[in-house]
Order: structure tokens, then sequence, then C-alpha cells
């Protein structure tokens, strides 16, 4: 029952103004006592040639009864509704309760599927915070879509091919030991073996040509350096799985730049059918002057691929592999570039679909403690960054909970949480600055508060006897703090949809807040076990829906719920 829409219903019926005019006049009043909902009647006053506090009184006196509204009252140009607030409580908590842990979800994506190339790591390179926000967003919306309905397919989309990897291989063949990097650190010994190449190829240029013929080993196939190539894969996926591990993500496919390897000429011959192609320079690019952009390369002048051509292959391989509803790209601002560059490129090949693709841009990530400086060599590590907020989180969990059972496991949890929220308590298009105790603060907008919260309600189900849904009394969660509750648990499902709309999984990070503070005002209102059984019956039941709709909210930004902290 969507109430506002009874209220615009009844007006339009009266007054000859198109429904969706009528819903953007249609007020939250400032204070309770005003109303739920208020209609002004300013905008009436010149087609009308009435005032409009006359024509507030009159609106009043035609309306008929609105379903669950209990009262409408015009106060000088205002017509003010009052929702049926018991009413309003049953339908509130009963989609709650019914629904369980897929409150929110829908079917609208049944039958669709959505393609989300995430995290999308470079072999033997560094696994850094800067990947951190690619990582925690492209898994919420994963999520978000998973609830909505639709199939996903998440996508490593791997840097695996260039002539990065020539270099590797000088560079491992001189200086690389397979032991170290398979027993240590793996993928910090691979990022220290390419350091040490570009050092030493400053005082001897000749390395950079051994790495070219390299890399040209690599391209025809031969057997030890692809060997070794693909070894180097194995060890830079096995050591960032334990990252994904900790962040709780799996990925359906790793088809990174080298997949498209030997799939790429079709797609150059297409573009030099369908005449996109120019030389310039010795390159094969698409002209995009006419778009104001600088043309896409698609081909250097040795006759090597780039990225973008590789993007172009990869984009129609999704199509035909997976008839993507939607393909999105989740990769931050600095390659908008590219990405207008390359969907336009689809879409000059005729591909209606290239409408479909979707750069799902974000901003920039540092520290605020300044570990993260532009200083050459520094790098953060992802892996070092979850550890850290996990054992400054056991640090609290000891002072706070001495008693909990399992502090390492709910350190693991809270802690990792405090940084995915970090991340996405903010629209993705603002840079981030990251710190670690405003991250871990449990009193502030973060994980661990909105996770605590979620805890709180926990317990009080775990001291309760549990309550009686069939038998509610409505009339009981009437007060300002429980209605002021249910209505934050209510919006969830809409904010779930705009999140999905507009890729802002923060949209669902903060309303987990709201409904935080929103419980937390009610549970120091009211005495949830009032022993008066109705209104006891009552509280659990509006207790445990909040507990619901939190897991809920938690599960869609890539959170784990634990029941005690
Ligand atoms: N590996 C790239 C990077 O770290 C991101 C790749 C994004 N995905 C894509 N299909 N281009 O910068």
């Amino acid at each position: 029952m969507d109430i506002k829409q009874n209220i615009i219903a009844a007006i339009g019926k009266i007054i000859d103004i198109p429904e969706p005019e009528l819903a953007d006049w249609l007020e939250i009043p400032p204070t309770p006592d005003m109303g739920d909902f208020a209609f002004p009647c300013f905008k009436l006053a010149k087609s009308m040639r009435k005032a409009p506090a006359v024509i507030a009184s009159e609106l009043c006196v035609a309306l008929p009864k609105i379903s669950g509204i209990s009262e409408a009252k015009n106060v000088g140009p205002y017509l003010n509704f009052f929702i049926d607030k018991a009413l309003f409580s049953k339908n509130a908590l009963s989609r709650v309760l019914s629904c369980g842990t897929s409150y929110g979800s829908s079917n609208e994506g049944n039958g669709k599927t959505i393609c989300i190339d995430y995290s999308s790591i470079n072999i033997a390179k560094p696994f850094s915070i800067h990947h951190l926000t690619t990582t925690v967003l492209g898994h919420s919306l994963k999520r978000i879509f998973d609830h909505l309905g639709y199939t996903t397919v998440s996508i490593n989309h791997l840097g695996d091919w260039g002539t990065q990897f020539g270099k590797m291989l000088v560079a491992f063949r001189k200086w690389g030991d397979k032991e170290t990097i398979e027993n240590g650190a793996s993928m910090r010994e691979l990022v220290k073996l390419y350091v040490r190449f570009h050092e030493e190829a400053e005082n001897d240029p000749g390395l950079n040509d051994q790495a070219r013929e390299a890399f040209r080993q690599i391209e025809l196939h031969d057997p030890e350096s692809w060997e070794l190539f693909e070894w180097f894969k194995e060890v830079t996926l096995k050591d960032v799985n334990k990252v994904y591990e900790l962040l709780g993500i799996k990925f359906d496919s790793y088809a990174g730049e080298a997949f498209y390897e030997d799939k790429m000429q079709a797609v150059i011959d297409e573009l030099e059918d369908k005449n996109l192609l120019t030389i310039d320079n010795g390159c094969s690019i698409v002209d995009l002057s006419e778009y104001d952009m600088p043309p896409c390369l698609i081909l250097k002048s040795n006759g090597g691929t780039v990225y973008p051509t590789r993007d172009i292959t990869a984009a129609i391989y999704r199509k035909n592999t997976y008839d993507f509803h939607k393909n999105l790209y989740v990769v931050a601002y600095q390659q908008n570039l590219h990405f207008q560059q390359f969907f336009k490129v689809l879409e000059l090949m005729g591909y209606e679909w290239a409408k479909d693709c979707v750069h799902v841009n974000f901003g920039m990530i540092s520290m605020a403690d300044g570990t993260l400086s532009t200083r050459k060599g520094k790098v953060v590590y992802l892996e070092d960054v979850l550890n850290a907020a996990v054992e400054k989180t056991l640090e609290i969990i000891k002072e706070k909970s001495p008693d909990l059972e399992n502090k390492e496991y709910v350190a693991r949890q809270v802690g990792v949480g405090a940084v995915i929220f970090g991340v996405l308590y903010s629209g993705r298009i603002k840079d981030i600055v990251f710190s670690y105790e405003k991250a871990l603060n449990f009193d502030g907008e973060t994980g661990p508060y909105v996770q605590y919260t979620h805890a709180r309600c926990c317990s009080v189900m775990r001291k309760s006897m549990g309550y009686d849904a069939d038998n509610i009394d409505f009339s009981k969660l009437c007060d300002e703090s429980s209605i002021a509750l249910l209505r934050s648990i209510e919006a969830l499902p809409d904010i779930i949809n705009a999140a999905a709309d507009k890729y802002e999984p923060f949209l669902i990070a903060r309303a987990a807040v709201d409904i935080c503070s929103k419980f937390n005002k009610f549970y120091y209102d009211n005495r949830i076990m009032d022993d008066d059984e109705a209104t006891r019956n009552a509280r659990l039941a509006l207790t445990d829906a909040t507990r619901i709709t939190i897991k809920v909210a938690l599960s869609l930004i890539g959170l784990e719920a634990p029941e005690r902290m």
C-alpha cells in the first residue's frame, strides 16, 4: 500500500492536474504535529482564482476517505494529512517479517544478466589500496543486483598482457628465485623484481631490448616463456585471493587481457571492413574528432595491440557469451576518456548494445596518516590495510568486550567491515581520505556502529522469550520513535532500487546508519521488555524487524553481521 499514491489519486479526482505533478507538490511537514504529508495550495491560486487557504478548506471538505489516512486537516494554505499509524505499522512491519532476509528483493531482474568488471588487478603489480574502491564497490553492486533478481557475472579483467611481462621475464631470469617467491609474499617479490628491472635499465638500456624480445617470445607462445608467464599469474592470484577471501569475494571469470589475444584479429578485421581504421604515423586508429575526442588507438606502429583493442574485443565477447542487459566497468575516473572512446567505437561498429555499457567511475583514495605518499616505490598493500584494521579492532574488542568468545573471528568481521563501509559511505565520485580512527569509531557513522546496533538487536532477542508474530497489537507501535524507526525500515526497498539505478551503494550505507540511529532512539525512549505483554510483544517484533533490515543492508554492501560484539 502506498499512502502517498492514495493521497495523490484522491486529490487528482478533484483537481484537474496530472498525478505526477501533484506528487511533486506533496511535502513532508517539518514537524510531526503538522501531519505526515502536506499538500500546499499556493500553486492552484492563479488558475482557480481563489486564495490558497480557501482552496485548502474546500478541498478538505470535498476529499473522500483516503485509505491509510486517519485525518485530513486544512491549516492556512496547506492541507495536512495524518496517517493511520497502526495501519502503517502493520504494513511496514508485516512486510519485513514475512520477507525475512529477502526483504527489499524483487524479480525485476529475472532473465536479465549484468556483467560487472571490477577489481581487475594487474599481474605482478601490487594489489594496493588503489584497488580498494573498485573491489568493494563492484562487489556491492553484484550483491544489489543479485538481490533484485538479476543474473550477475563478476569479472576480474586481469591486466596480464603487455610489454611489462617481457620485463618480468628478463628480471626473473636474471635475479629471481622461484622458491623465495613461492614461499614468501609472492606478489611483493614479483614487484621487487619489476622495480629492480627499471632501476637497472636506467644504466643498461640493453635490458629494454631484451624485454621486448622476451615479450615477443610470449606472443609466440615459446613454451618456456609461456610457462613462466603463466606462473607469474598463478602466484599473483594465489596472493590476491587472501584479500578476496577476507572480503568474501569470488569471481565468476578471470578472463583478462591475455584471454583476448587470439580474439583480437577478428575485431581488427571487422574494424577494417567497416572502414573505421585510419593510419596515423604508422598506427591504426579510429578517428573520433567528430565526437570531440582524441583518436582511439587500435594498433601500435609495430602492429602490437593495446588496452582499447582488448577492451573492444572483450565487450563483444561478453555480449556474445552472456547476452548482457548491462555491461558495467567499475574503474576509477582517471580512465573516463578510455571508456568514452571505446564505447563510441562499439557504437560506430553498429552495436546498438553499446548504450548498455556503463563506466561506473569513482574518485581517488588516499590514507589520512600519510602512508600513501607519491614517493617512488611507496605502495600501500590492501592486505596490510585490512590486517591493520583487524588488529586495531581486536584491541578495541579486548577492551570493550573482554568476555566475548571468538574475539579474533569477530575482529575480522568488524575490522574488514569498517574498511568496506568507510569506502562505501560516500558517493562514489568523491575522493576519499581513509582513516582508521574514523572507520573504527563505534559511535560514528561507521560499519562498526551499524554492526553493533545489529548485535544489540540480536542481544535483545536472545534475552527475550521471543514474540508472537500472529498477535501483534500495532496500536502499541504508534509512538513517535517507533513510527520514525518504521519509516526508515519501510524506506529501504526503494533505496535499494535507487542504489541499483544510480550504481550508488552509499545510499544503502546511509540508510543503514539512519535505521540504526532511529533504533537507538527507540531503544532509549521505550522499555522493550515492558510489563504489559502486548506492548512487549509488539516492541520485540519491531526489534526483530530492525535486526533483519540491518542485516539485509549490511549484506548488500558486503559486510557481515555478527550477532555478538
Ligand atoms: N587493470 C586495470 C587497472 O588496474 C583496470 C581494468 C579495468 N577493466 C577494463 N575492462 N578495462 O588499471
